[in-house]
């Protein structure tokens, strides 16, 4: 599996690269192999290219450069070396612990006082489900210590169909499920040798489905029909991209959200979120923040 730690942007630490041999790969996926990379953050290509440089003994970009013009499995083995699919169940516990004491508490009294329906959820990027699973077991929890219903949805998406069917399968091994309180594990999942499996009344909580947050057709996943959502969850995926293509996810995913609604990024990516405006955060580090409503 993929170190997401590895692979995460930083300063460009590969002297030997020179802007133009990354421009010339980039033209290269596009035009010779109709992929298009321009979207991926300058770092992370460049550390993502050098890890191909190694796995294919080429001895300087220019060289990759000519090798990836001639192989068409190369450019696919760097497309998918882009994909970065890496997830925990409750991954970042300073947030999920004000997910649990502040901000879902928050919603369900909201919307008891309103009587306006289900608590709606989205989590964009979902990779294979740890992040949806995560709140749907608090909400569980949650609608237990108060004695009665709590009405919620949770729509979860991602591009990668392969990241899909893990989710919607609902089975882990151990690694990813270090976050997890024993008695969660022990009231959320089955256990089989190695493998742990969500108990079925969990799995029915979460609905998963393809859909691409660069998608330009669309306002939200069709999914949800209107958006319209009381938290959207959009964690370790913003790094990955250009700052341009960061604030067109962040236009799209606060355009989703219900007045008064919360945003959760990844805890390394708060920067990025309080300079897009719009939001405000809840409590520092920065990773949760909620919809700022314009002045009447
Ligand atoms: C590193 S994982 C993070 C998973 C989870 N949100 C977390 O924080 O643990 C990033 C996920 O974002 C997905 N992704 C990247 N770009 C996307 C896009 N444009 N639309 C939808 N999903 C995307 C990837 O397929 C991957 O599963």
């Amino acid at each position: 599996m993929i170190n997401e730690s590895d692979m995460k942007p930083e300063k460009n630490t590969f002297p030997r690269w020179r802007k133009a041999t990354l421009d010339e790969i980039v033209e290269v996926m596009r035009q010779v192999h109709g992929r298009d990379v321009s979207r991926y953050d300058e770092s992370f290509l460049t550390k993502s290219i050098d890890k191909r440089l190694a796995a294919t003994s080429m001895d300087t970009p220019v060289a990759y450069l000519e090798h990836l013009a001639q192989d068409r499995e190369e450019a696919e083995a760097l497309f998918r070396s882009l994909s970065i699919g890496y997830s925990e169940f409750f991954r970042d516990p300073l947030t999920f612990a004000l997910l649990e004491q502040v901000v879902l508490p928050g919603l369900a009294e909201k919307k008891e006082k309103t009587g306006r329906g289900e608590i709606r959820v989205w989590s964009a990027g979902c990779a294979a489900g740890q992040e949806a699973w995560s709140v749907a077991i608090l909400l569980e929890e949650m609608a237990a210590a108060r004695g009665k219903p709590l009405p919620y949805r949770i729509f979860a998406t991602d591009l990668s169909p392969a990241e899909l069917t893990v989710a919607r399968t609902g089975v882990y091994d151990a690694v990813g499920l270090q976050n997890v309180r024993w008695r969660h594990l022990h009231t959320y999942f089955t256990r089989k040798e190695e493998r742990y499996t969500l108990v079925p009344r969990l799995r029915d909580r979460v609905d998963f489905s393809a859909y691409d947050l660069l998608d330009g057709y669309s306002v939200c996943p069709p999914v949800s029909v209107y958006g319209d959502f009381d938290l959207v969850l959009c964690c370790n995926l913003l790094f990955y991209y250009r700052p341009e293509i960061r604030s067109a996810i962040l236009e799209k995913v606060q355009g989703c959200l219900a007045p008064g609604g919360y945003f959760v990024t990844g805890e390394t990516e708060g920067g990025i979120v309080k300079e897009s405006g719009g939001l405000r955060a809840v409590a520092p580090p920065p990773a949760v923040f909620q919809k700022i409503e314009p002045r009447r």
